[in-house]
This record gives C-alpha cells, structure tokens and sequence, in this order.
C-alpha cells in the first residue's frame, strides 16, 4: 500500500496526538473538563490533542486552512484545501474510561475530502484512505459489508445527548429502524461508527447534527471501502443538512426508505 506524501503527514500528526491522548487517558481524572452546553463536554484533552495536530499539520503545509471542533476554523492563503480536524470524537466515552474514542482528520479539496484518516489510539487501528486509492485498517483493504437484506444487519447510530432539541425526530427513526434490522450499535464516535461501515463490521450507519469534522475523513473512508453515502434526503449535502446515512449500496437505500417511512 503506498500513501501519498499527504497521508504520511497526517498520519504522523494522529500518532503522535494519539500518544497524548493515551497518556490522559490513563489520567482521565485529573483532566480539567468544561461544559459547552448541556451534555457537551470538553476536557484538556481535546485541547491538547487539538494544538499538536494544528502544529503538526501547520508545519507540513503552512498555507493550508482549518477547521477544527474546538478552535473552530483558521482561514489558509490557499483557500482551496483546508484540514478538517476532531482532535478527540468520543470525548464522553474517554471521559468515561470507556476505551472508544478517535482522532479523525480529513484533507478537503475545494470542499471535497480527498484524504481522511481515523485513528484509535488504545486499539491501535488506523483507518485511512485517498480518493480513488481504496481504504485501509492499517495494511489492510477495506470492504464494506456484503449483506443485502435489513433484517440480516447490525445498523450503527449516534442519540442525541442533553440539551440537543431533536429527541423526537430520534425516536421516531430509532423505532423504524429497530424494527427492521437485526440489531442497533451507538458506540459513541461517528469517526469510529463510519469507520466500521467502511470495514464491514457495521452494515449500516445514520445520524443528524453532526459536523464536518465528525463525518469528512469516515464519508470518504466508506466511499472508497465501495459504500455509499448521503445525506438523509439521499443527496451529497452531508455537511450542509448535518445528517449522514451510510452502508453498501443496497442497505444504503434500504435505510434511507426506512428512515423516510419514520417522517411519515
Ligand atoms: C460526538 C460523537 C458522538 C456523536 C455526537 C458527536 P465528540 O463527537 O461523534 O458519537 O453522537 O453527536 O458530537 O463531541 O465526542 O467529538
Ligand atoms: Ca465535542
Ligand atoms: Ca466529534
Ligand atoms: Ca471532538
């Protein structure tokens, strides 16, 4: 598998952020935390991880712009590709000693992610992928799930925390789809959730109110591991309708139809 230059950056930035979210986690309660809103937490560890991959990706490409979850964007001279960064996605999780968590970073070029990489640093996988080189977990390609039917798959989500206003909508989807397939999965990280689609451990993925720095770089791991990958209205708007639906091409539209059927 040969990596682009570019991959190579990004993925020396993930391993070395992942070393320091490591280290806190094994300090998770010393760590200083804060609330954004209700449900929404924030700790020293995001912030930390946050300046060490701005650092490292600054260096390597001094007129790219970000965006980032925590400092928010940071406009480049070459306004044509810009890092999209969650330095830590699944902070509720690490702050619960729950080892499910991941550094996800995307290269967007003219607003399209062309390479993306998803890291977990406790289990050591490295999810990463460029646009028309295939996905890979560390040295190995990447496949979406085969299976055809709903009532055959495992369907991943993300339930809205405390404080969000659309519990209701949730509801209503949550039973539709529970209704239908063999199982529901909410792991806590959508870096992590498109990850497993693109691998084939999930046979499908959706949720709303997401950003770009949750979806971009798993958006393009599940394309180039053969899946498919829309907004809710089955359209390309992932970031503008904060929603995201995600599978192979058949369980893909079969739950976009079932999601559909909950809006009535
Ligand atoms: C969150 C995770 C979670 C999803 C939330 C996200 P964060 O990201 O991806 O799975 O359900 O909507 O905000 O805040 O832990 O980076
Ligand atoms: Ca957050
Ligand atoms: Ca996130
Ligand atoms: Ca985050």
């Amino acid at each position: 598998m040969a990596r682009s230059a570019l991959l190579n950056v990004m993925v020396q930035a993930v391993r070395k952020a992942g070393r320091g979210l490591t280290r806190d986690f094994g300090e998770v309660e010393n760590l200083q935390v804060s609330l954004k809103g209700p449900g929404d937490f924030v700790s020293a560890a995001d912030k930390r991880s946050e300046q060490v991959l701005y650092e490292e990706l600054k260096k390597a490409r001094p007129a790219f712009g970000f965006l980032m979850e925590e400092r928010g964007e940071v406009v480049g001279t070459d306004e044509n590709h810009r890092w999209v960064v969650d330095p830590l996605d699944g902070t509720t999780n690490f702050l619960h000693g729950i080892p499910a968590f991941a550094i996800s970073v995307a290269l967007e070029r003219a607003g399209v992610p062309v390479a993306g990489v998803i890291y977990n640093p406790v289990t050591d996988e490295l999810y990463t992928a460029e646009r028309g080189g295939g996905a890979f977990v560390n040295d190995r390609r990447l496949r979406v799930a085969a299976r055809r039917e709903m009532p055959d798959c495992v369907i991943a989500t993300g339930i809205p925390h405390l404080g969000r206003g659309d519990h209701g909508a949730y509801l209503g989807e949550l039973r539709q789809v529970m209704a239908n397939c063999a199982g529901i999965r909410r792991v806590g990280s959508a870096a992590l959730d498109l990850a497993y689609v693109a691998a084939g451990r999930f046979d499908g993925f959706w949720e709303r109110g997401l950003s770009p720095w949750d979806t971009s770089a798993g958006w393009l791991m599940v394309k180039e591991a053969g899946g498919f990958v829309s907004d809710i209205d089955g359209k390309e708007r992932v970031h503008e309708t904060r929603t995201i639906v995600a599978g192979n091409e058949e369980i893909h539209r079969q739950l976009l139809a079932t999601l559909a059927r909950a809006r009535g």
